[in-house]
């Protein structure tokens, strides 16, 4: 049995007292979930977080990472760093960096390899766009972006990952994918994963993410290979991101 996740990306969001009220109506509110709960803040809000979040099982996580391990990279954040305000998880290949950022699948495979490699999760992101759905290619990108970290950090290294399916016409769009469209894809990764390792893809978390909100939450869940979230918006509104973390379970 693959353990539920929720993790919370709150993207370019907040200031001091929103990560303040957000992460203390997550600690009153949450107590009881069972499934794994993760936050990821803006990285600069990482030690406020940490402070906040100690004594509780809710998990850090970072939305994105430089894949060198320290140099004349200004403005870049490296995982020792993350690791350094307790961060467990870090988002790579979400698809705003991919597009606003120009990340190629090379760059995700890089990023996720440094994660791997310091011992903290990955959290990969992988999803096709409007237009690529409607010529028929979502099967074709989600792979070729899966197969892109494959190649470059192995098949051991998923047994450490997260995979999260973010269709990019479902995200910040209030267009959320079917639990049936969700499921297909995430079938679809899970099977290629078997294909190289029956053990890693059983327990694989595949999460789905885009426009997750209080009213669609529990059907995306209840389908077989979906195993949680990655919530954005929902997830800066302190009463729907419970109603999620509750429909997970
Ligand atoms: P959304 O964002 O929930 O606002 O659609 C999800 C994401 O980008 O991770």
């Amino acid at each position: 049995m693959r353990r539920r996740r929720v993790i919370a990306n709150w993207k370019m969001n907040g200031d001091k007292t929103i990560v303040d009220h957000l992460l203390g109506a997550l600690k009153n509110n949450c107590k009881n979930i069972t499934s794994e709960l993760i936050v990821c803040p803006p990285a600069v809000y990482l030690a406020q977080a940490q402070g906040l979040l100690v004594g509780t099982t809710i998990g850090l996580g970072a939305q994105n990472v430089n894949a060198n391990r320290s140099g004349a990279y200004t403005g870049e954040i490296s995982v020792s760093m993350l690791q350094e305000f307790g961060c467990g998880h870090v988002l790579v290949g979400h698809s705003e960096r991919r597009s606003l950022f120009a990340e190629t699948d090379q760059d995700v495979a890089e990023k996720f390899k440094a994660v791997v490699n310091a011992g903290l999760r990955p959290v990969l992101c992988v999803g096709e766009s409007e237009h690529e759905r409607n010529i028929g290619s979502t099967d074709e990108v989600v792979l070729r972006q899966l197969d892109a970290v494959v190649n470059t950090a192995g098949i051991e290294s998923f047994s450490q990952a997260i995979v999260a399916y973010e269709p990019v016409w479902a995200i910040g769009t209030g267009n959320t994918a079917t639990p049936e469209q969700a499921q297909e894809v995430h079938r679809l990764l899970r099977k290629h994963i078997e294909l190289l390792s029956m053990e890693i893809a059983t327990q694989l978390p595949i999460l789905y993410g885009g426009s997750v909100n209080p009213e669609n939450a529990a059907s995306l869940f209840a389908m077989s290979d979906i195993d949680g979230g990655l919530v954005g918006g929902a997830s800066l509104d302190s009463q729907a991101f419970t109603a999620i973390c509750n429909a997970a379970g």
